[in-house]
């Protein structure tokens, strides 16, 4: 690959951008583009904890995977705590909604298998208290490695701080369920550099975590995506005309974006085992569009790279907007260039009517997306909202080129195999 000397110095690439541009292309409640309403009737997987961003168990190649049958997920997930007074309202009432909100700060990994894909059975904590280094277990991915059943979880260890890391365990199968063991030396891999990708001490709201290692299927290589934002002191971005891009006379005025400076990270791994990685360039930003590229992960199809990563509404900058929901790029190599699906980006956003009611959509290979439910209104008037904290109902896409459409409709949290590994 050439060379090319640009923002981020001498680089075998440049960033693409989503642009000011393309974010104008983003219109909620396209039919094709949207989530079906989701019901304020919807089962919660348990009445003991909350569930949000759902990580199922996958091989490096991306394929999601059981073992001697059994479907395995990974959630973030935390305590409810309906009899806690911390929680009760002034009329004594369980204040679920604070309760809900709070539930970052005390995030922590666990696992849940089922042998139908769906009706999912809590298997536990993966990591005994005391073993993650920092407060906040967050997002990642764990990968299957071999038929003995090891498994690499890569995840976010945060507060202090926000370092990539990673536990390596085993998958253990009955013919009664599943267990994970081992999971208790934890592997700090990489922080943010301050030179391609935003720290604490430049940005007190920057973002650097959720790891999605995968093997190039062209050039066999082992990488990793995670979220960021570029680098530099929060305030000192410039929004210039390749970020605004080709608008319309009356959309130069690009407000306060500058604060807006979400990208997407890769790393390539210097060894086979992916203990020790190099940071390259954004593959992606969108500086003066978004603020957050949330869990960003590929699928492969035709040939193509089909990039994904979740956003929401409140994250966009002045002047641009969308739905909370799930955005898609492509490109015929891996370091682009990236072009937005659909024109805009927006691949499965929320209605407008219920702009709330799932999140953190991850797009697997079989066209399948899962999702959780964040809050539904239970009233006409959106006042009233019953919390989630539990799977969405499984949405289809079909991608074509540059296009995606919504085609299907499936089972709360169905998440089938796409193969299956037997243990030796
Ligand atoms: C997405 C997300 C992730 C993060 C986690 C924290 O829902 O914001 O980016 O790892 O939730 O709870």
């Amino acid at each position: 690959m050439k060379s090319t000397t640009g923002k981020f110095g001498k680089t075998p690439h440049q960033p693409s951008l989503w642009t000011r541009a393309d974010a104008l292309k983003v219109h909620a409640d396209d039919p094709t583009t949207t989530q079906p309403l989701v019901s304020a009737n919807f089962p919660v997987l348990s009445d003991e904890v909350f569930i949000w961003d759902t990580m199922p168990l996958r091989d490096i190649d991306g394929n999601i995977t059981s073992v001697d049958g059994w479907s395995v997920i990974f959630t973030l997930t935390a305590d409810r705590h309906p009899n806690d007074p911390q929680y009760l309202d002034q009329n004594g009432n369980y204040d679920v909604i604070r309760d809900w909100n709070d539930r970052h700060g005390r995030a922590k990994m666990y696992y849940w298998f089922s042998r139908t894909g769906k009706d999912w059975k809590l298997g536990g904590r993966v990591m005994a208290e005391g073993v993650s280094p920092t407060v906040r277990e967050w997002a990642g991915t764990p990968i299957l490695l071999n038929e003995q059943g090891e498994v690499d979880l890569y995840y976010t260890a945060v507060t202090p701080g926000a370092t990539i890391v990673k536990v390596r365990g085993r998958v253990v199968t009955t013919e009664h369920g599943v267990s994970l063991v081992g999971f208790e030396k934890v592997k700090p891999l990489f922080e943010a550099d301050g030179k391609m990708y935003q720290t604490e001490a430049q940005n007190a709201f920057w973002g650097f975590r959720d790891p999605w290692p995968f093997r190039d299927p062209k050039d066999g290589k082992l990488y990793m995506l995670f979220e960021g934002n570029v680098a530099g002191e929060r305030g000192s971005h410039k929004v210039g005309k390749a970020e605004i891009g080709d608008v319309p006379p009356g959309y130069e005025d690009v407000g306060n974006s500058r604060f807006q400076t979400a990208c997407v990270g890769i790393a390539v791994a210097r060894d086979e085992d992916g203990d020790d990685w190099e940071m390259l360039p954004p593959l992606l930003t969108a500086v003066g569009v978004n603020d957050q590229t949330e869990r960003p992960h590929f699928v492969f199809q035709d040939g193509k790279y089909y990039l994904f990563t979740i956003s929401h509404t409140f994250t966009y900058a002045d002047g641009v907007t969308g739905p909370d929901g799930v955005y898609g790029f492509v490109a015929d190599s891996l370091f682009g260039p990236y072009v937005p699906l659909n024109g805009s980006g927006l691949v499965l956003g929320n209605p407008s009517s219920q702009p709330f009611q799932t999140y953190s959509h991850c797009v697997m290979p079989n066209g399948l997306v899962t999702s959780f439910i964040d809050s539904v209104p239970t009233d006409n008037t959106g006042t009233q909202i019953r919390i989630g904290g539990t799977e969405a109902p499984t949405v289809g896409i079909k991608i074509k080129g540059q296009q995606t459409f919504v085609v299907a409709e499936y089972d709360y949290g169905y998440i089938p195999p796409m193969l299956d590994v037997t243990l030796k």
